[in-house]
């Protein structure tokens, strides 16, 4: 009787739920319940809130009872980080609810969505749960830079939204601004994911190209170097009829005054964000040197986590990843073969005592 049940509930399903891909996030369910394992898998920052959030947060849940803004004070703060006015940004529960609302703006079912492969998969999941279809080409085998030519060529009059992140991820690598321009000119909406740029302020966002095509929006998050995962905390940047069209797409009140007030504290202190900058760039230094020293030869990182391929060892990615978990009792992100190729794994610097841990495991499992 039961299993009737749920074959009719799911009839009744739109079509396109049941095959849409999943973004699958039980890993994290493991992470919390095992909080001596090093959870270097998510590409999270690994240092806490500074008191000045945590008294933010305090002071603004008393007035937890009333419904939030669209904080104005807070938009024109980060509008001027980027050169633009309140009126280009709207705020977002993290990335992933840009992510979602950039979907249902632009996609219905039969449409397609241009990305690499691979990517982060959420997006992947999110378009599917529009009814959209995938269109993923490949990175260049070599270098894993994105196929420009091979993208533009899987263009056609179905192609309603595309993305870049900008540095990629897994690889962590940035593209080339004459590459970007092809993408702008198509004319199609393009979504610029600059999620980890912040590890590398001396890049420039591409905040400017919105003024020239006012089809393209960045996205960014404070769940990276502003370490705000668990509070949720995004915004997108996009010319002002845009900015309307995803400020009616998230829900109304979607911000909760704890992330605003969170975002707001770690704005006004910006040495706390330089620190954690400093302290995850100083780690991918000493990753990238021990991995090289056991003839490894990780990707050049620009964001908070790094693709290492080690399929010279011979070992695939699951021996790895368990090795990581058993010997090491370490978090490691698997990544599935690209051409082909098995042996890929991604690393997110942790706890210094993480970290250790980590740079031990390389010597040992890599150095024999
Ligand atoms: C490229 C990219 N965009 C967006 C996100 C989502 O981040 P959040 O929803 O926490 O802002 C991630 C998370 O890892 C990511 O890698």
């Amino acid at each position: 009787m039961a299993d009737q049940t749920t074959k009719q509930i799911q009839d009744l399903f739109v079509p396109w739920l049941l095959s849409a891909p999943e973004y699958n996030t039980s890993i994290l369910d493991k992470a919390w319940a095992q909080p001596d394992y090093g959870r270097m898998m998510l590409n999270e920052n690994p240092v806490p809130p500074s008191d000045k959030v945590v008294n933010a947060i305090t002071e603004i849940v008393k007035k937890g009872n009333r419904y939030p803004d669209s904080m104005l004070r807070l938009r024109t703060k980060l509008g001027a980080l980027h050169g633009v006015g309140p009126e280009n940004i709207a705020l977002a529960n993290g990335s992933s609810e840009t992510i979602d609302a950039m979907m249902r703006i632009f996609l219905q079912p039969g449409d397609e969505f241009l990305l690499s492969n691979p990517t982060f998969e959420m997006f992947l999941s999110r378009a599917g749960l529009c009814g959209a279809k995938n269109v993923q080409i490949d990175l260049l085998k070599d270098g894993l830079q994105y196929d420009v030519e091979g993208m533009l060529a899987a263009v056609n009059e179905k192609t309603k939204l595309m993305l870049i992140i900008n540095p990629n991820n897994p690889t962590g690598i940035f593209i080339d601004d004459a590459d970007l321009i092809r993408f702008c000119e198509l004319g199609i909406p393009l979504c610029v994911d600059e999620a980890y740029l912040d590890y590398h302020p001396q890049v420039a966002s591409k905040v400017d190209l919105i003024k020239t095509y006012p089809h393209v929006f960045l996205s960014h998050t404070f769940s990276k170097a502003f370490g705000l995962a668990g509070i949720r905390f995004g915004y997108v940047v996009a010319v002002p009829e845009l900015v309307e069209a995803f400020t009616k797409m998230y829900l109304p009140w979607n911000m909760s005054l704890m992330a605003m007030a969170a975002a707001e504290a770690i704005l006004d202190d910006p040495d706390e964000v330089k620190g954690k900058v400093k302290y995850n760039n100083d780690w991918m230094d000493t990753f990238t040197k021990e991995l090289k020293a056991v003839g490894l030869n990780p990707y050049p990182a620009h964001g908070n986590y790094m693709l290492i391929d080690a399929s010279v060892t011979g070992k695939t990615t699951g021996e790895i990843v368990k090795a990581g978990y058993d010997q090491e009792k370490l978090f490691l992100k698997s990544i599935k073969p690209i051409h082909g190729k098995d042996g890929y794994f991604r690393v997110t610097p942790g706890t210094v005592e993480e970290s250790e841990r980590f740079v031990r495991f390389v010597r040992s499992y890599f150095g024999k």
